[in-house]
């Protein structure tokens, strides 16, 4: 059992460890503590409905609600908002990001991609397609410099660049790797910052409905670790996306009066370079193609407003993740 919980991404969850998630109470009222229907025992109607942290309970209630949004984004999403709209994407060569580009295109936006390198597939996509290479999120000077390559200024950001190393067996306290630690926490919670704030200070978040999505990970939820990772393990991978949570809340915050919404997106479990260590639970825990995964991530983009700003929400059921 002990190497079964290491080996998932979220763990999927024997009952004996989903039982625990009953008495878990930080971080405000558990997710088993409301209704397979959502509603909220003991509490008042306006409070926060999150969604639930035991991955494989989630996909089975959206199986049993069929939940149309969860099982098939693609007879939901409508994209007409994107179309004639300057989205600016970091990590769009491969894996989501580039399943996010090539939604964009296909709903008629000019998009910018950042990052170190692109690929053949990017560069297939045409010329509503910019891409801007040699920018490691990490990079200080590269990023500073980003602004001036930019062109006009961009209606969405879409921070979805990111780093998980390792295998499946995770980190744990006998192996720790300190050196990666920082480079998860550089490229996943400073990167952002890095690239959202050099884009805003050159004026380049349009002042016109400007929007900021920082895809992060329900790895970053402190609460959810009780039922997710019931054994700890992995310190960097979620550590780093407390920290991007955290950074993206005081930007939004920071924000709030110039009327920019920060917008921290859960993208789901997706079928990616990233996650094919656990590409065994893949189907168990209900993990979708990168097109189906963009889609969420681009139906939650256009719902960034300022009433969503500084919240944290699970792209496959809209609802919000307690940190
Ligand atoms: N897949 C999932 O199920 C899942 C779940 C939760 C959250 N996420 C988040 O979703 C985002 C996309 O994930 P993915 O599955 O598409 O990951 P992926 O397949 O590993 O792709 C990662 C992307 O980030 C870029 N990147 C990594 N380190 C970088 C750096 N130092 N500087 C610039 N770019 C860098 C990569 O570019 P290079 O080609 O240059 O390496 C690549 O474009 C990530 O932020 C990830 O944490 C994914």
């Amino acid at each position: 059992m002990r190497s079964g919980l290491r080996s998932s991404f979220w763990f999927a969850l024997t009952t004996s460890a989903r039982a625990l998630v009953v008495a878990r109470p930080l971080g405000g009222a558990s997710a088993s503590s409301r209704s397979a229907v959502g509603g909220v025992r003991g509490l008042a109607a306006s409070a926060t409905e999150y969604s639930l942290a035991d991955q494989v309970a989630r996909f089975a209630r959206a199986k049993e609600e069929k939940n149309q949004r969860y099982l098939d984004m693609d007879s939901v999403y409508d994209g007409s908002g994107f179309k004639g709209k300057r989205v600016l994407v970091t990590g769009g060569n491969r894996g989501l990001g580039l399943a996010t580009v090539k939604q964009l295109v296909a709903d008629g936006a000019e998009v910018v991609v950042v990052g170190r390198k692109s690929s053949d597939e990017l560069e297939a996509l045409g010329p509503s397609v910019t891409v801007i290479t040699g920018v490691d999120m990490c990079d200080d000077a590269a990023i500073a410099a980003l602004p001036e390559r930019v062109g006009a200024p961009i209606d969405i950001v879409i921070n979805n660049a990111g780093y998980f190393p390792g295998s499946a067996e995770g980190e744990t306290l006998q192996d720790m790797n300190f050196d990666e630690q920082l480079k998860q926490i550089d490229v996943c919670a400073v990167g952002p910052l890095r690239i959202s704030s050099a884009l805003y200070n050159a004026g380049k978040v349009s002042k016109d409905g400007g929007k900021i999505i920082i895809v992060t990970s329900q790895a970053g939820s402190v609460d959810w670790r009780f039922t997710q990772c019931p054994e700890g393990g992995n310190y960097g991978h979620h550590m780093s996306r407390a920290a991007c949570n955290i950074g993206g809340v005081l930007l939004a915050l920071e924000l709030k009066k110039a009327g920019v919404p920060v917008v921290l997106l859960h993208p789901g479990f997706n079928r990616t370079e990233m996650t094919a260590k656990y590409s065994h639970i893949w189907d168990i825990e209900g993990a979708v193609e990168s097109s189906v995964g963009a889609k969420r991530v681009l139906y939650e983009s256009l719902r960034a407003t300022m009433e969503q700003t500084a919240k944290f929400i699970n792209c496959e059921d809209g609802l919000e993740i307690p940190w």
